[in-house]
């Protein structure tokens, strides 16, 4: 049943206000009076686009900027803002980064999903924003996908037994001051794809769909999720945009969701292949059941497109009324309509010690110790440590993707502590540290020497590695100078992946998978000077060469390091 404040809403609304709300522009390209005046049903920060100066404060005027412009218009219906804040909410500078969902997978801590997920809640709250585009919930696949590092773990109950992040997002009720609505993405089969291409295609049996990648999403829905967005790709040569069968078959009608479904970014472009929308994609894509639309620029576009079709009677009013229902009912549930704007009493929890200190806890808990002949942990006897690796003093590179920008930033615009701050902060004022990236001046009067080595931030499409998963030269060169001196190494691999370092692991004392910490790098020393002992699982099959891709639980191939793998320290 509709909502009676739904319905008298919905009976007071042309179909131009109707197709607006369907439409969600971009910030950078849609001005508060742009919003209002295309009577946009919402905005969304995309990778990298945020008010100036970039702070949680400038966010929140920007937020109440477009609410009192759609409040100001003849219906006074507020818009409701998106943002990815995929682990914390990391568009803001000073805000808490925490470990990607790989991490939090190797944790296997729920509660400590959940927790994280509400931290995440009241910053993005403070800040005003209302809907946040996580969690992903893909069953990652291939390791080759550039999207791996999003991903709980390579089974589907690793995303579903983390499925308490919407619980922790959305809080007991959506229009609790700090809950924002969580998105379950993408829908369905955005890991499996052929390869690991991302925005590929997903060549499986409805069975393997279903048994695989269906789970996550089902879990999501028990949750209430309040959105689901489709995913780029294609299952079995039919990009999932377009998908009647899958959206408003099995989606809306077998899972019984009832939440608003978007899109992704310019992702109807995608249903032909050719560049950019037309009205045959806009027709197939709402007829499938998509209801809001991520067309960040060509809004216009899109709503003069949607009208034509409405006239010609090819999309019907009653399409036009089942999304607009989910909008609004969402809106309403939200309290938008009593409360527009940013609520700042939570603005001082962006970046709060509180928070901080359960990030640093949750990277604790992400380490895998893979490997350990002895090294670790380490002693704070008053020894010498020499730590190197372009990944030991770079908070940038240790958050990864979707950190400030699309692509994550390199370098220190967020603030925290890296892994080399946290070595020397744990190590207490007796152990000497020193540190070179390419362990310049070691030799072997030093005790231990930790090697922060891995990738470098990346997002989507753009950390596909079809080629290799090796190391680059550079820590294949800092690697080698520290082994040479004989000092006892340890390897700390920072990426958003299992990599192909089997060769590697044969010349170091142990190995520690990092994944991507955040901005508290002082967990890592947490656990390498045994603070913490060691507890993360592996939740991937971690190939013994690249030419093992895919590989995963159950498919008969023998890892470097199987699902589930992970040491401790000996209790002494
Ligand atoms: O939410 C994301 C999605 O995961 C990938 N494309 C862009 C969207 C909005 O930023």
């Amino acid at each position: 049943p509709v909502p009676a404040r739904v319905a008298d809403l919905l009976g007071r609304m042309s179909v131009d206000d109707k197709i607006g709300q369907m439409v969600q522009g971009e910030r950078a390209s849609a001005t508060p009076a742009d919003a209002a005046g295309h009577r946009l049903g919402s905005v969304l920060s995309g990778g990298g686009s945020w008010p100036a100066p970039n702070t949680a404060e400038s966010w929140a005027d920007m937020y109440d900027a477009y609410q009192r412009e759609a409040m100001d218009s003849p219906l006074g219906i507020p818009l409701i803002y998106g943002v990815d804040a995929v682990h914390g909410h990391n568009n803001v500078h000073g805000a808490t980064i925490f470990p990607h969902n790989i991490g939090l997978g190797a944790a296997n801590d729920a509660e400590l999903t959940e927790d994280i997920a509400r931290a995440t809640a009241e910053e993005v709250a403070g800040t005003g924003i209302d809907w946040n585009f996580a969690p992903c919930l893909c069953v990652a696949r291939d390791d080759r996908w550039g999207r791996t590092y999003e991903s709980f773990g390579e089974l589907p109950e690793d995303a579903t037994r983390n499925a308490g992040v919407i619980d922790g997002l959305q809080g007991d009720a959506l229009n609790g001051p700090a809950s924002v609505m969580a998105t379950a993405k993408h829908f369905i089969g955005d890991g499996g794809t052929t390869g690991g291409d991302d925005q590929g295609d997903t060549e499986v049996s409805e069975a393997e769909l279903r048994r695989v990648h269906l789970p996550p999403f089902q879990e999501a829905i028990d949750r209430n999720v309040g959105s689901v967005m489709i995913s780029y790709s294609s299952w079995n040569g039919e990009k999932l945009h377009g998908h009647e069968y899958l959206i408003d078959e099995l989606l809306k009608q077998e899972l019984g969701f009832s939440g608003i479904v978007i899109s992704d970014y310019n992702a109807i472009d995608q249903i032909d292949g050719e560049e950019g929308f037309t009205a045959e994609e806009v027709r197939q894509s709402v007829n499938a059941g998509i209801d809001m639309f991520m067309v960040p620029e060509d809004y216009a576009k899109f709503i003069e497109l949607l009208r034509a079709e409405v006239d010609a009677g090819r999309v019907s009013e009653a399409r036009l009324d089942d999304a607009n229902t989910r909008i609004l009912t969402k809106k309403f549930e939200l309290g938008l309509f009593e409360r527009p704007l940013a609520d700042r009493s939570y603005l001082q929890t962006v970046g709060s010690a509180e928070h901080r200190e359960l990030a640093r806890d949750a990277v604790r808990k992400s380490q895998v110790l893979l490997k350990n002949d002895g090294a670790l942990p380490l002693a704070k006897d008053g020894g010498k440590i020499f730590v190197a690796g372009k990944n030991a003093n770079d908070i940038g590179n240790q958050s990864g993707g979707w950190t400030i920008t699309w692509q994550g930033e390199s370098g220190p615009t967020t603030t925290g502590t890296t892994v080399l701050d946290g070595i020397r902060e744990v190590a207490g004022e007796s152990t000497e540290v020193a540190y070179d990236r390419e362990a310049e001046g070691i030799d072997d009067s030093y005790g231990a020497a930790v090697v922060v080595v891995g990738e470098t931030p990346y997002a989507e499409h753009e950390g596909d590695r079809p080629d290799d998963l090796r190391l680059d030269e550079e820590d294949l060169a800092t690697l080698e100078k520290v082994r040479a001196t004989g000092v006892p190494t340890v390897a700390v691999l920072v990426s958003g992946r299992p990599m192909d370092i089997t060769e590697e692991v044969s010349g170091v004392d142990a190995l520690l998978a990092s994944w991507l910490p955040g901005s508290e790098g002082a967990g890592v020393a947490d656990v390498l000077f045994g603070d913490h002992n060691p507890s993360g699982k592996l939740t991937f099959s971690w190939a013994r060469d690249f030419e093992q891709q895919p590989i995963n639980v159950g498919d008969g191939k023998d890892p470097l390091y199987g699902y589930g793998h992970g040491l401790s320290y000996p209790a002494s």
